[in-house]
């Protein structure tokens, strides 16, 4: 891990909320992900599932996290198993957790080895009447591939069938959506460093360099500040690139006149930052390309106002829409009629603006969240409105990521990002 040790009170407070919404005589398990084999004997980089991370620090593969609050024996009600290490692991894979060191990191006591999991594991359920499994119902999961913990489920229903289930799911999603202060300051860390690569970028940016170049610079920075890279695939649109709304390629050169749409952010301790700016690539918009920047970026700011507590989702989505479509009519883009005769299910100014303005998020780019209750201070969210025009090689989203706060507008984590046309290409020129 490329980051600071983080203060496990974090991780100790998340266990103590969890465990205040379980059954009486349950116990709840979290698996760490597996490691991906790319073929022969390479790996991809290992990601550990948010949820043990969120409520261990544990940031190793193999490793299992039970909460059992009501076990009769007190050294069981928060316990941990780790990968046994020893000296020949140390020389060739480096540094892994020693029980010593999994207390530390966790706040967790007692540390087993994971070769006594089957054991210890019957032992805790013999004492338990329910087990929680922590099953993905994120509201844009899609099941393609069985994980480490959907093999643990369909063990244990095998060998336990006589036990209740509970979901860990809807506590997880109620708990993660309201962020913990020390999640607030990793998640600015997080937007910090993506506010480096953007500035380096505007250094850099001119005619002629290639969108994987531009990649290139925000991974330097990114490295270098700590980071492990990209929070998500950075999208580095040029021209009309930037109306393919999942841009990957990164592969095209940039030309004068055109803008760059780009989606970056960066990852600290696991948090991730979500930024878009789109800025011209010889540093100085043309007058249309202003007109529809100005227009994105007051949808932006309007809807920032609108996060507070109460706000509910849908009417968030839906009053955002009502001031993008008085833009798009400024714009000339839409006129009265195509708004008199919209179809309410999918309203006239989609035809411009046909994503959604914003996620919660944190640990995961795409966040857990309960999006059918209103908003509420610590939530975390994106706002990110964007117009694309294809017929004029124009592209354009705006991405800042804000928190909730009790009273007032939320506060900005990307508010030190340069947003306003002025001020790009002033850096841009200097
Ligand atoms: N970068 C992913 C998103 O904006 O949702
Ligand atoms: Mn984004
Ligand atoms: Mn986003």
């Amino acid at each position: 891990m490329k980051y600071d040790p983080i203060d496990n009170t974090l991780f100790k407070t998340n266990r103590k909320n969890f465990m205040a919404q379980m059954k009486p005589s349950s116990l709840a398990v979290f698996n760490s992900n597996d490691v991906f084999k790319t073929g022969a004997d390479s790996t991809m980089p290992f990601k550990q599932h948010r949820d043990i991370f969120y409520l261990s620090g544990a940031d190793q593969e193999d490793t299992i996290l039970i909460l059992f609050p009501d076990c009769p024996d007190p050294a069981h009600r928060e316990v941990l198993f780790v990968t046994e290490t020893n000296d020949h692991i140390a020389v060739w894979e480096g540094e892994k957790l020693t029980k010593e060191k999994a207390t530390e990191v966790t706040g967790i006591e007692t540390v087993y080895w994971l070769k006594e999991f089957d054991k210890k594991f019957f032992e805790m359920m013999t004492q338990a009447e329910t087990i929680y499994f922590n099953t993905n119902e994120h509201y844009r999961q899609a099941v393609e591939m069985q994980t480490r913990e959907d093999r643990f489920i369909l063990k244990t229903k095998a060998q336990y069938p006589a036990h209740n289930y509970a979901k860990s799911a809807p506590i997880m999603q109620r708990l993660r959506a309201v962020k913990h202060p020390l999640e607030i300051e990793l998640m600015q860390t997080a937007c910090d460093i993506t506010n480096a690569g953007f500035r380096r970028v505007l250094e850099f940016m001119k005619p002629g360099v290639m969108e994987y170049e531009i990649e290139a610079e925000y991974l330097h920075e990114f490295f270098r500040r700590r980071s492990d890279g990209f929070a998500y695939t950075p999208i580095i649109a040029s021209g009309n690139n930037a109306n393919v709304l999942h841009y990957v390629q990164n592969n095209q050169e940039c030309k004068d006149g055109d803008l760059v749409l780009m989606d970056v952010g960066s990852t600290y301790a696991n948090y991730a930052a979500d930024m878009s700016r789109t800025i011209p690539v010889n540093g100085t918009f043309t007058k249309r390309q202003k007109e529809v920047y100005k227009a994105v970026n007051n949808v932006k700011k309007a809807a920032t106002k609108m996060l507070t507590p109460g706000t509910l989702w849908k009417e968030y989505h839906k009053e955002v829409g009502n001031i993008m479509t008085s833009e798009l009519l400024a714009l000339g883009l839409l006129d009265k009629a195509d708004v008199q005769n919209e179809d309410k299910d999918w309203p006239a100014y989609k035809k411009y603006f046909m994503h959604g303005t914003s996620h919660h998020i944190g640990l995961d780019t795409h966040d857990y969240g309960l999006l059918w209750e209103p908003m509420q201070a610590g939530n975390v969210f994106t706002v990110e409105p964007g117009i694309y025009i294809p017929n004029e090689g124009i592209g354009i989203r705006l991405e800042d990521d804000v928190v909730i706060q009790e009273k007032g507008s939320p506060k900005n984590l990307m508010g030190d990002i340069p947003i306003e046309i002025e001020e790009i290409e002033e850096l841009m020129n200097k």
